[in-house]
């Protein structure tokens, strides 16, 4: 039997026949940027999130780079994120100048909240956390410290779009939260979108600003800004989409659930998660010493497995002049050589699981 990591065509195919209406519907309107289901998406995903604002933009990237930058956050300002995370995280910071400021990961692989106060200096203008695989970040720590340091709180929900931390959304903590709609993200486009969700009108205004050019009477640029909209097309699925986020969601946590029931193998651990949290499963990671051996006996019997992430952001390559080491976070150094994702998605068929879980106990 072959298990791909990650099928998008199965996910597409539930809702096939909505998808190909709305992006007709469109087509055939003649208005593809900057229009009516961009805003209605918009006020869609606001009134989903119980937020003021949502900002549509052309990436998740871009919703962490124009985040930052709505708050004013730039050259000798310092961030602090994650050790444990993608490099779109860092991005958002060193694309407007300030230096990020890694934490360490806990047993969790979040950022270890107990490790933030250490490295708050008075150069600190933001923490923001990354919700890495669908698991809130310890929430209650973490937005504790920002008000009492008085420091902006974005949060990087790319992975984590209807997680919750005791009851409370991801993304409604700080003053931003950040979207991907990255293909195989919880919600996904059918190509590049991100958007931010805020309560502040001035925040909201200002990405609105920033996403077109920095204007917002044709020719006239308030302010130095970017094209980052979001596409009619994208917009339209994404109203789609966001109708079956939660059918998805229960989907990866019944499968999460099956994985967790059904691996039995010394060898394969299962990072512990938390209780007081909705976890909605974008991922579902594993830690195995000998990681080559077993990807490559998984992929010996058709099962497809990634790593997310091999490289941690701080010893990237394109970041080599900051002289980190990789021993410098010792829990992310061992995540990183020791990650595995498994096949999780909605619409993975059930035989499919219970074949991962068979070949996994038997390496
Ligand atoms: C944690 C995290 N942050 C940010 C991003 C960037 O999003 P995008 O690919 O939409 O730019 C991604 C994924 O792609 C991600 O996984």
């Amino acid at each position: 039997m072959v298990v791909n990591q990650v099928v998008l065509k199965r996910t597409y195919d539930l809702h096939k026949e909505e998808y190909e209406a709305a992006a007709l519907r469109v087509l055939n309107s003649g208005w593809y940027i900057l229009g009516r289901e961009m805003e209605e998406l918009e006020q869609e995903l606001a009134a989903w999130a119980g937020v003021k604002h949502c900002v549509a933009l052309n990436s998740g990237t871009d919703a962490l780079i124009l985040a930052v930058r709505a708050l004013g956050i730039g050259a000798g300002d310092e961030v602090i994120v994650p050790a444990n995370a993608y490099i779109a995280s860092v991005i958002g910071v060193t694309e407007n100048g300030a230096t990020p400021i890694f934490v360490d990961a806990d047993a969790s692989m979040e950022m270890d909240a107990d490790q933030i106060e250490a490295k708050i200096t008075n150069r600190t203008k933001a923490i923001l956390p990354v919700h890495l695989y669908g698991q809130p970040s310890r929430m209650d720590k973490i937005s504790g410290i920002a008000k009492k340091h008085g420091l902006k709180l974005v949060e990087d929900c790319a992975q984590c779009l209807g997680a919750t931390f005791r009851g409370k959304l991801t993304g409604t903590f700080g003053d931003i939260g950040c979207l991907s709609f990255y293909p195989t993200k919880p919600l996904g486009a059918f190509g590049d979108a991100g958007a931010i969700l805020t309560d502040s009108d001035e925040i909201a205004e200002r990405v609105k600003l920033l996403r077109n050019y920095g204007s917002r009477v044709k020719y006239h640029n308030e302010i130095n800004g970017v094209n980052s909209r979001m596409d009619e097309i994208q917009a339209a699925m994404l109203k789609v989409g966001l109708r079956y986020l939660a059918e998805g969601t229960e989907d990866r946590r019944r499968q999460a659930a099956q994985y967790r029931e059904g691996i039995k193998n010394s060898k394969v651990i299962i990072p512990p998660t938390y209780d007081d949290i909705y976890h909605v499963y974008h991922q579902f990671p594993l830690l195995v010493e000998e990681r080559d051996e077993f990807q490559r006996f998984l992929k010996e019997n058709g099962v497809g497995t990634q790593v997310h992430y091999p490289i941690p952001p701080y010893v990237a390559e394109c970041y080599r002049d900051w002289g980190y080491a990789w021993e410098d976070f010792p829990n992310t150094a061992r995540y990183a050589k020791q990650e595995v994702s498994l096949p999780i998605y909605s619409g993975l068929p059930e035989e499919e699981l219970r074949y991962v879980i068979d070949v996994i106990n038997r390496f």
